[in-house]
């Protein structure tokens, strides 16, 4: 509140721009080009034709011949401006209010490496960056998204402005740091409606409705985020005059299988018809909702986080449209940021005035110094009484607010200029950036990993719904030192050691590969995954193999590929699924991994004909299981966290032996020194630790939560979330841990197992289970602890196989199977 009133004395500064404001055709500025381009429509005028403007110093024109391809811009982004004195672009407007948008996408040219440029640049009185290095904040940025479990890289920077000007000239002026140079690609200035901040807003600390922004009698902001919630990316030519860009929201989601994308198809109006400039109708046509809406006890939130600048005020714009429900007190649902109630009993019909009514809600918040992060997070409001525990966001804007004239993020460490504190790795990494596309690279594993475990269906059983139909993205690690110099020549060669390759098992030529695969027959693919696909193949000897091929792919992503499989090559263990080798030639991207004859666990315990596996075979497959775990967390000098321990994971070979897979996708543990590791929260509904989900903490006994979860799976044969089920037996681990503490376990196992069990095992197993379910990590077992366990039961289980038929040696239990399921 408090420094809200600061803000306002700030802002109440300006003089107050009417309405009958003129407008001013949009100024699209490309530096460093010598004739104009048209992009998607629009003319980009190049920087030396001064019509409308004037730049101050001449400066070099740097281009490249590097695509970043991710950018609809990549045609802009291949030159910029380069400065080695203070320059200014003066565009000549009327007094208004204007979008100032500043382009960045670092490249080299000639001895002008971009990441060692860092500049200051100041609009009119405005400060709006100072000590700023485009590479530095790429890395910046990037390292952040990776540490919170993020796939996506960006290559570019796009630094919006909501700047009100008073005179006739908006005046960019860039000043190089000393010794350093300025970049830019591209400037537009659009002017803007001062209505699209004329709105009230609810100041959440105090809960206060503000007209705050229709009294701001100017303003000056910063865009942090515009995001199209649960769709596309909305790019600037979909966005009419105000040439926004709304991207995806999935980088920012704190739990991405917390909520669900939903689309409409009916017909949106605006609520207000005078905001139609507030946001594109295309913002409202998708949103997110709360997944796993029949889940008795609903108590988690959408949540999504940002990283923004210490010590500012921001605005941060919510935009709704109900489309799923068509009255009011259908679906009613509680908004918190950072923490605190922003608003509660959320009706948006309620609001809007009807279903299909786009409409959007307005909150300020100031941050500490102490804080970085904002938080959005929507929940259920359990008193409201609504049809529905649920809630709904179709968009999200934050913006930060100025503060005494500055905008700009405080430098973080004194004395060190951008460019020069950044390290070796990050150079690297902007060149690799500079040189366009590279993204391929970083996504090609995490489609590997979605589509793994299709591979291992059996294409004549009937192919299970998985009950978490969201898949988590990958983590990568460590993301710097997986990103090499492009300048290196492009080999195979890993700059951690060669020999890394050589534990890879075989480098396949692209001939083995399409011989293996009957030149990529659709007959033979088994699994299909948003990259590429999976094919059953037979290599060398004719034994099977599983060969996953990405789609299409840039050079670039070869060296990412690269370090991938270098972490697959470090992991050798019986029970976990092995790779057999890899084929990089003509740029594609193949790994090899071995045949799982039989598939998935989940697909022998139900939903299937397959028939029934016997209690000992279920207890082999843990012990398996639980043994690959085990050597993921101890086997290791840095202890491996799967994260997604499950029975769509756990794979069966001829022999009924357990694998476990997709651990080359899982996260490095703790050192020594740390307990825990902090990360965003991934993994599947029904076997994520509660634990991990509070605090967002990851430890091994994240996985032995989930192997519990496994192990009453395997016994009840039971999806782990039924929502079918009455409501207390939705969630399987709630339900038997509820049973087994009534001592009524056995009433929920497989009933194909009834009396073909010893009840002394059964009474050990329930209890082992149990306590990995512990609420408290530290309260759980380890792995090895469980595996020991695990063997125990299975000797009881052995005496009583003796008991029960002396006669039926041990090993044979295969047999004993087939016998059983006869009946
Ligand atoms: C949702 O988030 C808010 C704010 O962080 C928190 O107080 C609340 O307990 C959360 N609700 C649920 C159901 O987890």
């Amino acid at each position: 509140m408090r420094s809200l009133g600061l803000v306002s004395v700030a802002i109440f500064s300006f003089i107050l721009i009417t309405s009958g404001e003129a407008k001013i055709n949009p100024v699209l500025i490309a530096c460093g080009r010598n004739s104009s381009v048209t992009i998607a429509g629009k003319t980009w005028i190049s920087d030396s034709s001064m019509q409308n403007f004037t730049v101050s110093s001449q400066g070099i024109a740097a281009s490249t011949l590097a695509l970043s391809e991710n950018s609809s811009y990549f045609d802009l982004y291949r030159t910029a401006r380069i400065f080695t004195v203070p320059a200014n672009y003066t565009i000549n407007v009327v007094a208004g209010s204007y979008f100032l948008r500043l382009h960045f996408s670092p490249f080299t040219f000639l001895n002008f490496s971009a990441n060692e440029s860092s500049f200051e640049v100041t609009s009119n009185n405005v400060k709006l960056v100072s000590r700023f290095s485009p590479s530095g904040e790429l890395n910046r940025r990037n390292s952040y998204l990776q540490n919170e479990g993020k796939s996506s890289n960006v290559t570019y920077l796009v630094k919006e402005y909501v700047l009100t000007v008073e005179s006739s000239e908006l005046s960019v002026a860039f000043v190089p740091a000393s010794g350093s140079f300025v970049f830019v690609n591209a400037i537009e200035v659009i002017s803007v409606m001062t209505d699209l901040f004329n709105q009230s807003a609810t100041e959440v600390a105090s809960g206060t409705t503000k007209n705050s922004l229709s009294e701001l009698n100017g303003f000056n902001l910063e865009t942090m985020y515009r995001l199209n919630v649960g769709g596309p990316e909305i790019t600037p030519s979909q966005d009419a005059d105000l040439m926004r860009d709304w991207k995806t929201d999935s980088d920012y989601m704190f739990l991405a299988n917390a909520a669900s994308p939903v689309f409409n198809s009916s017909n949106i109006s605006y609520s207000n018809p005078n905001n139609s400039f507030i946001a594109p109708l295309l913002v409202y046509e998708s949103a997110r909702t709360m997944s796993n809406n029949e889940v008795a006890l609903k108590r988690f939130n959408m949540s999504w986080k940002f990283l923004v600048d210490t010590d500012f005020d921001y605005l941060i714009r919510l935009h709704f449209c109900e489309f799923n429900y068509n009255m009011s007190r259908q679906r009613i649902f509680r908004i918190y940021i950072n923490n605190r109630t922003a608003s509660n009993n959320f009706d948006v019909i309620a609001r809007a005035g009807g279903d299909n009514k786009a409409y959007h809600e307005d909150y300020l918040d100031s941050l500490s110094s102490q804080t970085n992060t904002i938080w959005v997070q929507l929940g259920p409001e359990t008193a409201a009484g609504a049809l529905v525990t649920d809630a709904i966001l179709n968009g999200l804007e934050i913006f930060k607010l100025s503060r005494n004239g500055n905008l700009a993020r405080p430098i973080e460490k004194s004395g060190a200029t951008a460019g020069d504190s950044e390290n070796k790795s990050s150079k690297s990494k902007i060149l690799w950036a500079a040189t366009g596309s590279g993204i391929a690279a970083i996504t090609i594993l995490s489609a590997f990993s979605s589509m793994f475990f299709c591979v291992y269906y059996r294409r004549k059983a009937d192919p299970v719904k998985d009950p978490s139909p969201n898949w988590r993205p990958l983590v990568h690690y460590n993301p710097i030192s997986s990103i090499m110099d492009v300048k290196q020549p492009r080999t195979l060669a890993n700059p951690n050691g060669s020999n890394s390759l050589s534990r890879l098992g075989k480098r396949f030529s692209i001939l083995e590969i399409r011989t293996a695969t009957q030149n990529f027959d659709e007959s033979l693919v088994i699994g299909v995954g948003g990259f590429g696909k999976v094919y059953k193949g037979k290599i060398d000897s004719g034994a099977p193999v599983a060969i996953k091929r990405a789609n299409s792919h840039s050079e670039q992503g070869l060296n990412e590929f690269e370090t991938e499989i270098d972490m697959l090559s470090k992991l050798r263990h019986r029970h976990l699924v092995a790779i057999i080798g890899f084929c990089d030639e003509h740029d594609e991207m193949i790994l090899v991994y071995e045949y799982m004859a039989n598939g998935t666990l989940r697909n022998h315990l139900f939903g299937g004909d397959l028939p029934a596996l016997s209690w000992k075979q279920r207890i082999d497959i843990c012990i398996g299981a639980a043994r690959g775990l085990h050597y993921l967390h101890t086997g290791l000098e840095r202890s491996i966290i799967h994260r997604d321990v499950k029975t769509t994971n756990i794979l069966l070979d001829e022999n009924f032996e357990a694998k476990v897979a997709d651990f080359g996708l899982s996260k490095t543990g703790p050192s020594l020194e740390h307990t825990h590791v902090s990360t965003a929260v991934k993994g599947s509904f029904g076997y994520l630790d509660p634990e991990y989900y509070r605090r967002q903490q990851l430890t091994e006994k994240s996985d032995v939560y989930s192997f519990g979860v496994v192990l009453f799976e395997v016994v009840c044969a039971r999806p782990v979330i039924n929502p079918t089920l009455p409501k207390e037996q939705i969630n399987l681990a709630e339900w038997a841990i509820h049973c087994q503490r009534q001592g009524l376990l056995e009433q929920i196992v497989d009933p194909r197992l009834k009396g073909k069990f010893r009840p002394e095992s059964l009474k050990k197993y329930a209890e082992i289970a149990e306590k990995c379910l512990a609420d408290e990590g530290k309260k759980r077992p380890t792995m090895g602890e469980v595996l020991c366990s695990l063997e125990n039961v299975l000797l009881l289980e052995r005496l009583a196989e003796v008991d029960v038929d002396p006669t039926i040696p041990a090993e044979a239990h295969g047999k004993v199977d087939e016998a059983e399921n006869e009946d």
